[in-house]
């Protein structure tokens, strides 16, 4: 198993490139089952993740073929045909987004058997407003043996409000709902820029959707999608997490192929702090640290407001600002197993349920610590680039699910990382 070897206190100096957005790029590929004809993505990040999806989407019979291109891979895949409806439970329990094909399967070929995901380390995070939105649409859901199986002889549009805002839900709900008969309008939907991709990519492929990236996305079903050639946007949480990084370690970098207009409330409140973020026009971001840095509560909203996806990182950087910030997360109900990590580097951090409060700043020292979740783990690499001394990070796969080579991209900055393993 990888570990990375963090030598703390060296500036970020130079020009760092964003990937493609993971959680862009999953549903995208699910979307690909709506057609038997050739859908190519762009701009694809090199991330585990995207290659758990390939071995779902082999799985169930669909070819893909990579290559290499100077920004991300380049993926073409073709759903030709079904062989097999099933999603199983060693590629879900790897991946949650595995059940982003649910809703594309049940449109196209009427049925799907996905496992059902269980728990996860930041939270329970059921997927019963995906089910009951498919029923909504005139699907039939049952529960076997830990799978979900669902059916249906045709589709039809619906207005479907979801009681609690999900990301992922709305994906499912708006991909099943391009091929239903009639229209469909979701309410309350999420407006993460990952949906508005997606649906770029659905009406490019011939579908008709209004609305994504507002609360209430139209679609009005088609009889059939086709081929399409789509870019994925950038990664807006590994943008948000290089600014940290600038943050924490000291010194100025260039970000780009950032999407400035996705980032304004991580910015703000990176600006609370004290530290300076300039865009230089739409696409480039460019942060310094200079002085001290100020404690500032945050807490965690669906889009537009602060992503709970940079929640982690930002309880890093606050053990290095002065005085106590309340941080609350409202999104996931346990994602905070990064604090004790923290702690163990010298944090002074106290989480009571859904609320941390953290008081700074603390000095960290380098200490062999273990990342337990994706965006856990990127904010132990940050608070190895601050510590005094080596800091070991175990579990770096988490890491690796999601960012791509993040020590191949620091290390280019000016950080000192080596991954190695046991
Ligand atoms: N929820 C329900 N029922 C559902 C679906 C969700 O109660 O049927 C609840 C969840 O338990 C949670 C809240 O709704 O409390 C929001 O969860 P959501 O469904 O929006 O999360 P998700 O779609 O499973 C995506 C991202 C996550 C990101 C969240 C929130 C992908 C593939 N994943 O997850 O990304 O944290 O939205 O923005 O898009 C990550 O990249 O590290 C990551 C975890």
């Amino acid at each position: 198993m990888d570990k990375f070897l963090i030598e703390g206190g060296h500036l970020l100096e130079g020009r760092i490139t964003a990937s493609g957005a993971k959680n862009a790029a999953l549903p995208a590929m699910a979307a690909s089952l709506l057609t038997d004809q050739s859908v190519t993505l762009r701009n694809i990040p090199r991330v585990r993740d995207i290659g758990t999806m390939r071995s779902l989407l082999d799985e169930l019979g669909v070819d893909s073929s990579i290559k290499h291109e100077e920004h991300g891979n380049r993926l073409e895949i073709q759903a030709r045909q079904l062989l097999n409806p099933v999603a199983p439970y060693e590629l879900v329990k790897q991946m949650r987004a595995s059940v982003l094909v649910l809703g594309p399967l049940v449109a196209r070929f009427g049925h799907a058997r996905v496992s059902l995901p269980g728990g996860c380390a930041i939270g329970a995070r059921p997927i019963n407003l995906h089910l009951k939105g498919l029923e909504a649409l005139g699907a039939s859901v049952r529960m076997d043996h830990g799978y979900v199986e669902v059916r249906t002889d045709g589709l039809r549009g619906t207005t479907f409000n979801f009681d609690t805002i999900t990301v992922t839900g709305t994906e499912n709900l708006m991909m099943a709902a391009t091929l239903a008969e009639g229209s469909t309008i979701l309410e309350n939907a999420a407006r993460e820029p990952e949906i508005e991709d997606l649906a770029n990519l659905l009406n490019a492929m011939g579908a008709s959707i209004e609305g994504a990236g507002t609360d209430t996305i139209r679609i009005h079903g088609v009889s059939s999608l086709h081929g399409a050639e789509h870019p994925i946007i950038p990664d807006r949480i590994e943008v948000g997490t290089f600014l940290v990084s600038v943050a924490m370690a000291g010194g100025h970098l260039v970000v780009d192929r950032a999407e400035v207009g996705q980032l304004t409330s991580v910015i703000a409140k990176l600006g609370e702090v004290g530290v300076k973020v300039r865009a230089n026009g739409p696409h480039e971001l460019e942060v310094e640290k200079d002085g001290t840095l100020c404690a500032v509560d945050i807490s965690t909203q669906e889009y537009p407001g602060f992503p709970t996806d940079m929640q982690a990182q930002c309880m890093a950087l606050m053990t290095q600002a002065e005085g106590a910030s309340v941080i609350t997360e409202t999104i996931f109900e346990n994602r905070f197993l990064h604090a004790l990590e923290l702690m163990r580097m010298g944090a002074d951090i106290t989480v009571e349920g859904r609320r941390a409060i953290v008081r700074g700043k603390t000095p960290l020292s380098g200490a062999k610590i273990q990342a337990s979740d994706l965006r856990a783990s990127a904010s132990l690499v940050l608070a190895g680039l601050a510590a005094e001394g080596e800091t070991v990070i175990d579990r770096v796969y988490h890491i690796d699910r999601g960012y791509e080579r993040i020590e191949e991209k620091l290390n280019r900055v000016g950080a000192r990382i080596r991954r190695f393993s046991d």
